[in-house]
């Protein structure tokens, strides 16, 4: 799966892989809090937080409700700017450069860091459209340019079959889970580094919701997903790290196996058995 050079005048494509590091390669810092700390008014959400987020891995962030995962997702891409209040203090770096910069273009940093939220949302346009949007705000592209990368974003999100005949047809006619894959289709579109994911399977059906876990499996030798699920079975499913959240502080992160099978913390065993949250 090799996708089109990302369709933005401001980047260098950044190099497409098409084989999967070795899971025994340690993989280069993607993203990094040090030190991170985030506040909604009075309230601080976040509490000196230290994470590495690994290139090409999934990391999952999992913990109870309230803990701080959708938090510290929405500052990687900004998405907190819209959020009357809120701000953040310490360091957060994306490829070593800060994303708390007060200049920084968040049109062009969102293009790099994409987002798929819990509710599919698809513009309520053609299937085509939906991908094309991002791809025509970024850059001059011929017909025949544009309908390849429509066609190799979808073929990516592993939709490409279910819709190839109804291209020019309304997005909102999908199912959910068909819905949810032209969201991640269309976040793949623009050329992103990072894809972040926001309990995505949450308002979807069990049948669905697998094909999406096998889609970020796939996903996962081109892109740096983060990934938020109070599923425990799709973290462990999905996810080469995880980290414990709880009440906005990281508790653990490590490898997968390790979170499930040996963690460090009492706090953490608790919570990955089931036994609270
Ligand atoms: N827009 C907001 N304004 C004020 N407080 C907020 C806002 N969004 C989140 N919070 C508070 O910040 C804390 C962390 O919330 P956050 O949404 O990050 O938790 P979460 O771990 O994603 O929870 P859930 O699993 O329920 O989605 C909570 O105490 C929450 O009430
Ligand atoms: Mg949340």
């Amino acid at each position: 799966m090799n996708l089109p050079a990302p369709p933005s005048p401001a980047a260098a494509p950044r190099p497409v892989t098409s084989v999967a590091a070795s899971d025994a390669t340690p993989a280069a810092t993607c993203v990094q809090a040090r030190g991170f700390n985030a506040w909604y008014g009075t309230h601080r959400a976040l509490q000196d937080l230290s994470l590495d987020i690994p290139h090409e891995r999934v990391t999952a962030l999992i913990g109870p409700s309230g803990c701080g995962k959708s938090t510290f997702l929405r500052w990687i891409n900004r998405m907190n700017d819209m959020v009357s209040g809120a701000r953040a203090e310490g360091t957060l770096t994306l490829d070593g450069e800060s994303l708390l910069d007060a200049g920084r273009d968040l049109v062009e940093l969102r293009r790099r860091v994409g987002m798929v939220f819990q509710k599919p949302n698809p513009f309520p346009k053609s299937i085509y459209d939906n991908i094309a949007f991002g791809p025509r705000l970024h850059r001059q592209m011929t017909r025949a340019e544009l309908d390849d990368l429509v066609e190799q974003s979808l073929r990516a999100a592993a939709i490409w079959n279910e819709v190839k005949d109804r291209l020019h047809q309304s997005a909102l006619g999908l199912s959910g889970g068909q819905q949810q894959r032209l969201c991640i289709a269309r976040a793949i579109a623009v050329g992103p580094e990072v894809l972040l994911m926001d309990e995505p399977c949450s308002a979807l059906d069990p049948r669905s919701t697998a094909s999406i876990e096998q889609l970020i499996r796939d996903l996962r030798t081109q892109f740096t997903i983060v990934i938020v699920t109070h599923n425990m079975q799709q973290a462990a499913r999905v996810s080469d790290q995880t980290a414990f959240f709880y009440e906005g502080r990281l508790v653990e992160c490590g490898p997968t196996d390790t979170i499930f099978t040996n963690p460090r913390s009492k706090q953490t065993e608790d919570y990955v058995t089931g036994r609270f949250g």
